[in-house]
C-alpha cells in the first residue's frame, strides 16, 4: 500500500490531471487485487473509510487546501473522483463490473484511466423467492370457495370502534358476552363517548355492519382479516390471529341455506368425504346460533390413528370449526334493514386454526415468529 494522497504543490489543471490520473491508476490496481470478503472490506475502508479513507484525504489535502480561485475546479475534480471511487468500491462489493455512471465516464474520458465493463456471461445474483404464508394461503383458499358461490370480498379496519366491534353486533355496554372478547384498547379515549372509543377488533364481524350500512340486500360477502384478543400466547392461542367471516342476507334465507352452504364449503376445503354437524351455541348477533363441527379429516372420524389416539379431534372424531347462526333481528335495527322483509345467516372461522389442522402444525406461534426454516416448507 505504497500510495498515500500527496499534498498538492500546484492547483493548475495540468497538476490536477496528473494527481487524479495517479490516484485512479492506484484505485484500479487495488480493485483488481480484491479477491475475498476481507479484501473487499479493507479496500472499502481504505478508499471510503470516514476517518482516513482516500476520499477524506483528497477532500482535506486537495479541496480544503486549494486557494480560493482554484476551489471550483478542484471541487469538480474531487467530485468526479469521488464518483469513480464509489463506483469501483460498489463493483468490488457485488463482484460485477457495471457500466460507467456518467461521472465515471467523464473522468475516464478526461484521464483515460478507468475501464468499467459489464460481463454478461457471469451468472446473475439469485434472490431467494418468497412464498405465500400458510395462514394467508389458507385464507385465500377459504375465500375462493365462497367466491365460487358468488360471494364478494369485503375488508374493514383492524382498529375499530366500540360501536362496530360490540354495540351494533348486539353486545350492549357491560354485557357479559364482552368478557370473552377482551382486547387492547387505544389509550386516552376517556373523553369520547363509549361508542367511539377505539380498540383492536376482536373479530371480523364488525365488517358485517359496515357492509350492511353501505349496501342494500341482497348481500353475500366473505371477510378475511386480522383480529386481536387478550389471550396469552400458547400452542393454540395467539393475541393476534386471523378470521374469515361470511354473511348472506336476502329475502327468505333459512337455516337450511346456512347448513347447505357451509356443508358445501367444508367439502370443498377438506375433501368431499367430510361430514358436518351442528350444535346449539350462543353469539349475541345471531339467533339461533350454532357451532359447526366437521368429521375429523385426519382420522376419518374414528378418533384413532392406528393404535394411537387422534389428537387433533381429541378422539371424538369431530373438529369444531366455526361459529354461525341466523342474523339476529336486533342487528338489522342498527343498519336500517327491515327484519320483516329480510333474513340471513352469518359465520366466522379461525384461519390459523384451520391452517394448523390442514398442515399438521403443532404450535400456532410458529406462524408468527418468522423462522424461514418453518415457512420454507410451504413453498
Ligand atoms: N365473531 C365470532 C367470534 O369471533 C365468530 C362468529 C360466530 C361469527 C357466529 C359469525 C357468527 O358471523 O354468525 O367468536
Amino acid at each position: 500500500m505504497a500510495y498515500t494522497v500527496p499534498k498538492l504543490k500546484s492547483f493548475t489543471p495540468a497538476a490536477l490531471d496528473k494527481a487524479a490520473e495517479k490516484l485512479l491508476a492506484v484505485l484500479k490496481e487495488e480493485a483488481q487485487g480484491v479477491t475475498s470478503e476481507a479484501d473487499r472490506k479493507a479496500f472499502r475502508d481504505r478508499w471510503i473509510g470516514r476517518k482516513n479513507g482516500v476520499l477524506t484525504e483528497i477532500n482535506d489535502l486537495w479541496l480544503k487546501a486549494a486557494p480560493k480561485d482554484a476551489k471550483r475546479e478542484v471541487g469538480q475534480r474531487v467530485n468526479e473522483l469521488r464518483a469513480a471511487v464509489m463506483a469501483t468500491v460498489e463493483n468490488a462489493r457485488t463482484g460485477v463490473t457495471i457500466a460507467p455512471a456518467p461521472a465515471v465516464a467523464k473522468v475516464g474520458a478526461v484521464l483515460g484511466s478507468v475501464s468499467v465493463s459489464l460481463d454478461i456471461t457471469l451468472p446473475g445474483i439469485r434472490r431467494p423467492l418468497g412464498s405465500e404464508h400458510p395462514v394467508i394461503k389458507t385464507m385465500h383458499e377459504i375465500v375462493s370457495v365462497f367466491r365460487n358461490l358468488g360471494y364478494s370480498v369485503e375488508e374493514g379496519p383492524v382498529i375499530e370502534t366500540d360501536y362496530y366491534n360490540f354495540e351494533a353486533l348486539n353486545f350492549p355496554p357491560n354485557h357479559p358476552a364482552r368478557d370473552t372478547q377482551d382486547t387492547l384498547f387505544i389509550a386516552r379515549q376517556e373523553s369520547k363517548p363509549q361508542r367511539d372509543r377505539l380498540l383492536l377488533r376482536t373479530h371480523t364481524s364488525p365488517v358485517q355492519i359496515r357492509t350492511m350500512e353501505k349496501m342494500k340486500p341482497p348481500v353475500r360477502i366473505v371477510i378475511p382479516g386480522k383480529v386481536h384478543r387478550n389471550d396469552p400466547p400458547d400452542a393454540s392461542h395467539s393475541p393476534m390471529f386471523h378470521q374469515v367471516e361470511g354473511l348472506a342476507v336476502d329475502a327468505n334465507i333459512t337455516f337450511c341455506d346456512l347448513k347447505g352452504t357451509l356443508d358445501h364449503a367444508m367439502k370443498a376445503l377438506f375433501g368431499s368425504s367430510v361430514k358436518t354437524s351442528f350444535r346449539p351455541s350462543f353469539f349475541p348477533f345471531t339467533e339461533p346460533s350454532a357451532e359447526m363441527m366437521v368429521s375429523c379429516f385426519i382420522c376419518g372420524g374414528s378418533g384413532k390413528r392406528g393404535p394411537e389416539p387422534c389428537r387433533p379431534c381429541k378422539q371424538t372424531g369431530w373438529i369444531e370449526i366455526l361459529g354461525c347462526g341466523m342474523v339476529d333481528p336486533n342487528v338489522y335495527g342498527f343498519v336500517d334493514y327491515d327484519p320483516k322483509k329480510v333474513s340471513g345467516f352469518a359465520f366466522g372461522m379461525g384461519a390459523d386454526r384451520i391452517a394448523i389442522l390442514k398442515y399438521g402444525v403443532d404450535d400456532i406461534q410458529l406462524f408468527f415468529i418468522g423462522d424461514v426454516r418453518f415457512l420454507e416448507q410451504f413453498g
